[in-house]
């Protein structure tokens, strides 16, 4: 029987020349697979019948905004997931559900290699090739860019002698990648680090020059998910859509940054995360008055390891779902309303209430009614700097010696 490999597929140029370059290099059968993440642009069915133009003998095609929005976004939100305290991991948890579908498919199709359109350089190629190690480790990898040396040029010449479906002409400068929870951009003018990134760069955000009128916003949260938006009932991926559309009409979620990629090299990268952004922006403030002091300190600590282990490609680690669990335990009581304002490029939240908030009034007031027995703060001071008074008289009876 022929070999048959199963390709992440785009729709784009480098994937679609992909399908034939896999197959004259190693004789296998190619499966195209299309997963949609929210990532807009041409539908599904258009997807699948390039594909199958380009020379798939199969097309699968999966409609996964809501698996990607309930079981990928709302973790990260959980998480307030920022990577290197900026970058709510858009294209990284994108990836594992590419991945469970790739293996899916491979299993319906009785694929043995999995293949991918990522380089040599970046993130992407280990979190595809590490998710389908663990959920797949029987399944071969395979990445044309990187190891049957398909180069852009190449791809154009390709796709012109073969007249394949695709369009060879049309010049993008950069690399990007987008789903619902965000649009990153890379490469190209952009890799000089003084650059600005010019507003042309931009597509799910408006400049935030001449800002709309502000708009406020009230989301409610059910132990940390959003359920609804100004009164109306939402579910995770309508609540990333609105706020996508809202958020990104305020110019809300641009991120310019260098990061450090798991590769060792540092890279500039723009990001527009409207909707995430505010929603994280969000529910942070609701943990603020419904997480105790010390656990949520500690939750600060494991949403920054949560970041890098997923950022990582690690999402189907042990050490990742031991701290889903930690951080959705943390998530019993995060319910409630936050409303925030939503202009000039800034989400913030200006007020809060809920049913399970730590928050006490008459413990907090500086007014008559206080409940706080203030004479209780000398002794707790006194024990509290204790040990570092001790430390301190050692210090200077041994500097004196
Ligand atoms: N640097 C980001 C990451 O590693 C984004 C990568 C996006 N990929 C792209 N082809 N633009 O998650």
């Amino acid at each position: 029987m022929t070999e048959r490999i199963v390709l992440a597929y785009s729709g784009g140029l480098d994937t679609s020349v992909a399908i034939g370059w896999i197959g004259e290099a190693t004789g296998a059968e190619v499966i195209a697979v299309a997963v949609d993440v929210g990532q807009g642009g041409e539908s599904l069915e258009d997807i699948r019948q390039r594909a199958l133009g380009c020379g798939a003998v199969e097309a699968y095609v999966a409609d996964a905004r809501d698996e990607f929005a309930n079981e990928y976004a709302m973790p990260t939100l959980k998480a307030n997931a920022l990577y290197q305290g900026h970058y709510p991991l858009v294209s990284a948890i994108s990836r594992p559900v590419i991945v469970k579908h790739l293996v899916k498919a491979a299993r319906e199709f009785g694929a043995t290699t999995v293949a991918h359109g990522c380089t040599g350089k970046g993130n992407d190629q280990v979190r595809f090739e590490v998710g389908i190690q663990t959920l797949g480790p029987d399944l071969k990898c395979i990445a044309p860019v990187r190891d049957l040396a398909l180069t852009r040029d190449k791809a154009i010449a390709y796709a012109e002698a073969h007249n394949l479906p695709i369009e060879t002409t049309k010049k993008n400068p950069y690399s990007i990648d987008q789903n619902v929870w965000g649009r990153a951009v890379e490469t190209g003018y952009l890799e000089d680090i003084w650059n600005a990134p010019t507003k042309d760069i931009y597509d799910y955000t408006a400049t935030p020059d001449f800002p709309p009128a502000p708009d406020e916003v009230i989301i409610s949260f059910h132990q940390g998910v959003p359920v609804a938006i100004d009164g109306v009932k939402v579910s995770p991926l309508h609540a990333i859509q609105e706020l996508n559309r809202r958020a990104g009409a305020q110019g809300v979620g641009r991120i310019d940054v260098v990061e450090d990629r798991l590769v060792g090299i540092k890279s500039r990268e723009i990001y527009e995360a409207p909707g995430a952004m505010a929603l994280i922006t969000a529910h942070k403030h609701l943990e603020d008055i419904t997480l105790e002091r010390e656990q949520a300190r500690f939750k600060a600590t494991v949403s920054q390891r949560w970041a890098e282990l997923v950022y990582d490609g690690q999402w189907f680690s042990p050490l990742k779902r031991s701290l889903d669990a930690f951080i959705e335990d943390t998530q019993k009581y995060v319910s409630g309303d936050i409303r925030m304002t939503l202009h000039g490029g800034q989400a913030i939240v200006n007020g809060r209430r809920s049913e399970t908030s730590l928050y006490d009034f008459d413990l907090a007031t500086y007014d008559t009614g206080d409940t706080f027995d203030q004479s209780q703060a000398k002794g707790f001071i006194e024990l509290w700097g204790m040990s570092s008074k001790v430390a301190s008289t050692r210090d200077q009876r041994v500097q004196g010696l």
